[in-house]
């Protein structure tokens, strides 16, 4: 393979809520991450159920609230780098990163999310971390809003529901911006925000049991606007605070395959991307497609909407589509008897012709270059993926050794797709950050040992190790492939 387009920022995400602990130290509020209880999967099935991490009730907050317990509640220990952050940002300097990929907790800014005034020791601890990312020449790249809204504003306004949560995620944005003015430049508003459909909770900060089951979707749209609004003002005032600033949208790029050539399969795949398109193509266009309305108007919605809330969204749309993608899987009219498989927050049809990870992730690399292709003729906006790996269990050998030869080439595959998604088919790509570069809290399971990093973390799925890092195999690997912008492939 020849070198990547010059410029071009490799790099690994993480996000606050699955790695940096610290839950009670500097002044940060308690998140909806804090309260998510782990129910240690066993087997496939518990996987393919998983997804019901997002069922939350006011009891369960209750009960999660009456307890400083971490091995139940992993996310409020995560693998601490909010205690280990100069030390693990050195380890990611180490394999030449242009870019890092973060979120910042909005609980440790705006502890309720409510308040006017911020938490200066919260912003204080992200002015250390950018800086020490500086120090390196790593450039920040920060999502606002990464499945962590204020535990308050879930409990105290319905979350997004709420008409005011525009008013109090700008007032965050607002302060961010303009303290980072100097240390970020690139901006993602919120992290997958297609997914307030599938897991409420974590991304709309919506207790489900609070509202009829009937009413329920359309409390999720209602929320949703809400989102696309503040999203929309995000754009505009970090475009005002910081003039050389991109801002992005962020979405999971579920891709699926009709199951057969049936005519009903091709139509039930069509719709299904439709689904995922709608978040995208609303940042993007500015405007709502019709379809979304018209599904509106089907099921007889009452998304309260004003005509400033549709100038605003028109007015600030997005410079850039950034995206996740793990998987592909497929779609079919009539799902009887099929074998389904788990996926990103999802379970769908299983695709024979292709592999799964341990976790029954379907690993489609193919699938990375027809979403690069199907996202870049949609928009025609440069593309950035945010999110690509492969959750695996680990190995250490004796001799401390972590030999772990598949997230090479599971890497190394979907690298070479995007290199011919650029180079054969013109996709306009400005990086990608590979998920996640050090071990964390997996955001389904909530389990430690789905490992994706170049660097191993000591923590067992009940919090249990010295929290040491090393570095696997794959470090030096992916360090090469930066050194020679991609070339060693
Ligand atoms: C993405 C999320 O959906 O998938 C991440 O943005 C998440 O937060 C990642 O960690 C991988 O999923 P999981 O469940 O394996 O952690």
């Amino acid at each position: 393979m020849k070198q990547f387009p010059e410029g071009f920022l490799w790099g690994g995400a993480t996000a606050a809520n699955q790695y940096e602990g610290g839950w009670k130290e500097g002044g940060k509020g308690v998140s909806c991450s804090d309260v998510q209880l782990f129910t240690d999967p066993k087997s496939m099935k518990d996987l393919l159920n998983t997804h019901g991490l997002c069922d939350i009730s006011d009891e369960m907050i209750e009960k999660a609230l009456s307890t400083d317990d971490e091995v139940y509640y992993p996310k409020r220990h995560g693998i601490d780098f909010y205690h280990h952050y100069k030390e693990d940002i050195a380890l990611l300097a180490g394999m030449g990163f242009k870019v890092y990929r973060m979120s910042i907790a909005w609980s440790r800014i705006f502890p309720r999310g409510d308040e006017l005034e911020p938490n200066e020791e919260g912003l204080k601890f992200y002015d250390d971390v950018f800086d020490e990312c500086l120090k390196y020449g790593m450039q920040p790249l920060v999502t606002m809003s990464h499945y962590e809204p204020p535990l308050a504003f879930c409990m105290d306004y319905n979350g997004w529901y709420d008409r005011r949560s525009i008013e109090f995620f700008t007032r965050y944005v607002d302060v961010i911006t303009k303290r980072y003015k100097d240390k970020v430049k690139l901006w993602l508003t919120f992290n997958e925000i297609d997914s307030i459909i599938r897991h409420p909770f974590m991304t709309g900060g919506l207790i489900e049991s609070r509202f009829k089951p009937e009413e329920f979707e359309e409390v999720e749209y209602q929320a949703m606007h809400h989102q696309f609004v503040a999203s929309a003002l995000a754009v505009k005032m970090t475009h005002e605070n910081i003039p050389d600033a991109k801002v992005g949208c962020m979405l999971t790029k579920l891709t699926y395959y009709p199951y057969t050539c049936k005519p009903e399969d091709l139509l039930e795949q069509q719709q299904r991307m439709r689904q995922i398109y709608c978040y995208s193509d609303t940042q993007v266009h500015g405007e709502y497609p019709k379809y979304l309305l018209q599904m509106y108007k089907n099921k007889g919605f009452n998304i309260k909407m004003t005509d400033e809330d549709l100038e605003i969204m028109k007015k600030y749309p997005v410079d850039f589509i950034s995206f996740s993608y793990y998987s592909s899987s497929c779609v079919a009219a009539d799902t009887k008897g099929l074998e389904m498989s788990a996926g990103n927050t999802e379970t769908a049809i299983k695709n024979p012709y292709i592999p799964s990870s341990d976790w029954g992730w379907q690993i489609d690399p193919i699938g990375l270059r027809i979403s690069c292709v199907d996202l870049y003729d949609r928009y025609r906006k440069p593309l950035f993926i945010v999110e690509n790996g492969l959750g695996a269990k680990d190995t250490v050998e004796e001799d401390g050794s972590i030999n772990d030869d598949y997230r090479i080439d599971y890497l190394r595959e979907h690298i070479r797709q995007m290199y011919k998604a650029i180079e054969e088919d013109g996709v306009e790509l400005m990086g990608y950050t590979t998920w996640a570069p050090i071990d964390l809290l997996s955001n389904s399971t909530n389990q430690m040992s789905k490992r994706y990093g170049f660097i191993y973390v000591d923590v067992d799925d009940y919090g249990n190790g010295t929290y040491k890092r090393s570095k696997k195999k794959s470090y030096d690997w992916y360090k090469e492939v930066i050194a020679t912008n991609g070339s060693s492939i």
